[in-house]
């Protein structure tokens, strides 16, 4: 089947029988034995598995603490509660990220304020300054697809000091300038869901180098408790409750796996960045195909490979992209709708035109698939559907 094919949108044969997902964990047999060794150990959560894995991680990130949590959003809203977000507060975040980083705002009563992303289509540093008001409390940069955003240069760009948190799901393993996600903001928030660099299942991480946040996170994680389960052995059995928490603790095997995981992060980051390397070179030729940005200084994670689809240069619209690529079994998707217009968020005031950058690009992001175990001969399905795609839109547009 070439790339002149009939798409199979328009009734032609799939190119995959198969689907390619756009996403996929990696686990091999060393993480399965990691999982095993936790549950013979004797503790299924917290314990000395929990600890090690939060040291492995800190020394990773080249940061003091870590706290592993239960999933990437409960360490959003850990973040936040840390920092003392509450009612009548805003914190300044971007549109175009998973709608869990605005949410753990609105969660606390406070106010989520979008601002603009720039071309590295991270919340821009000067969007973010002009949306600084006497209210706002902290500023959440999102490290888009895997690229890290420039931290620094969004604290110069501040009026004040606020507290940074990065919500660094998709960014573990990258850089900005030679120093490592996890130790750039006050506060970096993982995720370990299955499409990320390293899973637990599900889990994820707050990171800081400040010990009071780091024990305000630990503590909110445990219901607020002034101590945990393991902590009361012997003649300590009393305990108070000082702050409003939760349960956000993440399992012994979780650990486990995520220690065994970090393990091979490095090599999971070559991997990715060579199909991210390999996808530039393929697509490059495409018209109306815009390529994931590079800064100069910036060292992705390739959690994501986002496209930009030009609608006229391409020849038609980038839904019908996203449809037709999943009519031959490529399971491209969207990351994401901006979140001031979902529903929820128009409720509280949400209207186009916040954002207009982010809004022109959530109309044209087209996520292809990406993950270590994809071959070439995926990665040139993907490539050959395009291309088929765009011949047929050609001849959509004559007419005939
Ligand atoms: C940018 C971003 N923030 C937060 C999260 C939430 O992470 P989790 O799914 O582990 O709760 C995700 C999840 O994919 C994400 O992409």
């Amino acid at each position: 089947m070439s790339s002149t094919s009939t798409p199979a949108i328009a009734g032609g044969t799939p190119l995959r029988l198969r689907p390619l997902a756009y996403g996929r964990h990696h686990l091999d047999e060393s993480d399965i034995s990691a999982v095993v060794s936790s549950m013979r150990s004797g503790t299924l959560t917290g314990g000395a598995g929990v600890a090690d894995f939060e040291r492995a991680l800190a020394s990773r990130c080249g940061v003091d603490e870590a706290v592993a949590v239960a999933n990437g959003s409960a360490a959003l809203d850990l973040a936040v509660a840390a920092l003392g977000v509450g009612p009548g507060d805003e914190v300044v975040t971007t549109p175009l990220t998973f709608v869990a980083t605005a949410n753990a705002v609105l969660r606390l009563g406070a106010t989520p304020v979008f601002a603009d992303v720039g071309d590295d289509r991270c919340l821009d540093p000067a969007a973010a300054g002009r949306a600084v008001t006497p209210r706002t409390k902290a500023v959440i940069t999102v490290d888009y697809s895997g690229l890290p955003g420039d931290v620094p240069a969004l604290r110069a760009a501040l009026p004040r000091p606020l507290p940074v948190i990065a919500d660094s799901a998709h960014s573990l393993g990258g850089s900005l300038r030679g120093r490592p996600v996890g130790s750039l903001a006050d506060i970096t928030t993982l995720s370990f869901h299955p499409v990320k660099q390293i899973t637990t299942g599900e889990g994820g991480a707050c990171l800081t180098a400040d010990a009071g946040l780091a024990e305000s996170i630990r503590r909110r994680r445990n219901h607020g408790m002034t101590s945990t389960a393991d902590e009361r052995t012997g003649d300590l059995w009393k305990y108070d409750v000082t702050v409003l928490g939760d349960n956000h603790r993440i399992t012994a095997m979780q650990a486990a796996l995520g220690t065994s995981q970090l393990g091979r992060l490095d090599e999971v980051v070559a991997e990715r960045s060579e199909l991210a390397d390999r996808y530039d070179a393929l697509l490059a030729d495409i018209p109306g195909v815009g390529l994931p940005p590079r800064p100069a200084g910036r060292r992705s994670a390739w959690h994501l490979y986002v496209i930009e689809i030009d609608p006229e240069a391409f020849g038609c619209k980038r839904d019908l992209v996203i449809d037709a690529l999943r009519a031959e079994g490529i399971e491209a998707t969207l990351h994401y709708p901006a979140v001031h217009l979902l529903s929820l968020y128009r409720a509280h005031g949400g209207v186009p035109g916040i954002a207009p950058r982010a809004e022109k690009m959530c109309e044209r992001l087209v996520t292809l698939p990406l993950y270590p175990s994809m071959t070439a001969s995926d990665q040139d399905d993907v490539v050959v559907a395009l291309h088929r795609i765009q011949t047929w839109a050609a001849t959509r547009a004559n007419g005939s």
